[in-house]
């Protein structure tokens, strides 16, 4: 039975561990509760001391197949008795071939889609500001507020969701600004999202294009069609239809950063086919491998046009990473999208039906299994309840339910996409729990 705790938290096991870690391990990393995993199946984690967790963050929104799933496992250990690497940059291998055949197959771009493999989000995003300003011949890139987009320089210099995240690493890559995203919970216009035309991209138009930087010089917009890290906020059909209207007007590449919201996690392959919306470019991680390292830079063939030995990665594309994307992909599209899309629907109605009668639920929003809860102090207000937040996050820890924060003040829950009604159900029961005892304590 999921969940089974046995032990308090951590369990002797897990805090030796944890202990050694300390030491040792570099400090940056945000450890929001003391979970130090043993073994996975589906969506159910199990800790060194033997305690069972349900599984809804699974690893940051990546184990998109479950834990270890046995298919997956398969093909990773008969390409592993192949042959480990070879570096797809330098050498052809079918799984590679294979793989960029399949993502042309589901990327939403019409006409030819062409994949540069690296090994991670942060990679797949520099190869999309690379290829942009590269294709373009243009220098400067708009991405959002509230936005997260990886830690390496060029990335980091277009995340815009923690200070922290920036903090002390400047001067990051100039030529990148930065727009109000559609938080529709939050309009600072007061719209709401079923009658707004997007007024909020405004900002690019008529303050960003006249004051800042020519739209002639802008390469890429770059744009998460849901916002992870920031808050599990999710940007109504018009804001991106409204973006990529404003893109082709100006000769702006469009670039969607799936690398959260992708790989059928919120009920379609890739988020932004909600909206119906053609992007240029494509970024992919995450769930695309099941948890093997994996990104992706899709992109309409005719941009990418740069010539050999401007970009490549050793590791990027690497053939056992390919094997279990190929296995991911083929369970994507035979059963798990579609369970993402419905078992998704029913966890938030869950969520949805706890506001009722719990006051510091502020907003229950999502797509499929990309669900995020906002914790208010005050609902006139909306004061963000941070630290009720993570008391949340961690009552429903040591209850066994394994969630994550996003942004200053919501809870995220990103389950492997295996996820089951009755684990669904399991998961609002627990939850509402965890904010019982919180608002209790208030
Ligand atoms: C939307 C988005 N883009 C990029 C990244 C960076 O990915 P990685 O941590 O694999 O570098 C993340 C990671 O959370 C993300 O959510």
């Amino acid at each position: 039975m999921v969940p089974n705790i046995k032990t308090p938290l951590p369990g002797p096991k897990a805090k030796a561990i944890i202990d050694r870690d300390q030491t040792v391990v570099s400090p940056s990393y945000t450890r929001g509760y003391p979970l130090v995993i043993e073994r996975g199946t589906g969506s159910s984690v199990q800790d060194v001391d033997g305690n069972l967790f349900l599984d809804c963050a699974a690893g940051i929104a990546v184990n998109s197949t479950g834990h270890s799933h046995p298919d997956v496992v398969r093909a990773i250990t008969e390409q592993s008795q192949k042959f480990l690497h070879m570096s797809g940059t330098d050498f052809y291998y079918e799984p590679q071939v294979r793989l960029a055949e399949e993502l042309a197959s589901i990327v939403p771009i019409r006409n030819g889609v062409r994949s540069f493999f690296g090994n991670s989000g942060t990679e797949a995003i520099e190869a999309c500001i690379k290829l942009a300003r590269y294709a373009t011949g243009r220098p400067n890139i708009v991405a959002f507020l509230g936005g997260f987009h990886g830690r390496t320089l060029g990335a980091l210099a277009l995340t815009a969701s923690k200070a922290i995240q920036r903090r002390g690493f400047g001067p990051l890559m100039s030529g990148v600004f930065h727009a109000p995203y559609a938080d529709c919970y939050r309009c600072p216009l007061g719209l709401r999202a079923e009658n707004c035309a997007a007024e909020c991209l405004d900002f690019i138009d008529h303050q960003l294009f006249v004051h800042l930087v020519s739209p002639d010089e802008v390469a890429a917009i770059v744009v998460e069609p849901i916002q992870g890290e920031g808050g599990y906020v999710v940007a109504p059909d018009q804001f991106l239809q409204r973006l990529r209207e404003l893109t082709q007007k100006n000769g702006i590449l469009l670039v969607a950063d799936e690398v959260q919201s992708g790989m059928g996690r919120s009920g379609k392959m890739f988020a932004i086919e909600h909206a119906g919306v053609e992007p240029d470019i494509v970024a992919i991680a995450k769930g695309v491998a099941s948890g093997l390292p994996l990104g992706v830079a899709a992109a309409r063939a005719d941009l990418m046009s740069w010539p050999p030995g401007a970009h490549a990665s050793t590791f990027g594309g690497n053939p056992v990473s390919c094997a279990a994307a190929l296995v991911t992909i083929g369970l994507l599209k035979q059963q798990l999208v579609a369970n993402a899309a419905t078992v998704g629907a029913h966890l938030l109605d869950g969520l949805k039906g706890l506001s009722d009668k719990h006051r510091l639920i502020g907003d229950v929003r999502g797509r499929g299994l990309m669900i995020g809860v906002e914790l208010v102090r005050d609902r006139t207000t909306k004061e963000r309840a941070t630290d009720e937040r993570d008391a949340v996050v961690t009552a429903a820890f040591r209850r066994g339910l394994l969630v994550l924060g996003a942004g200053k003040n919501a809870i995220r829950f990103s389950p492997p996409l295996v996820l089951t009604r009755a684990e669904a159900d399991t998961a609002v029961r627990i939850f509402d729990e965890a904010l019982t005892e919180v608002g209790a304590a208030r």
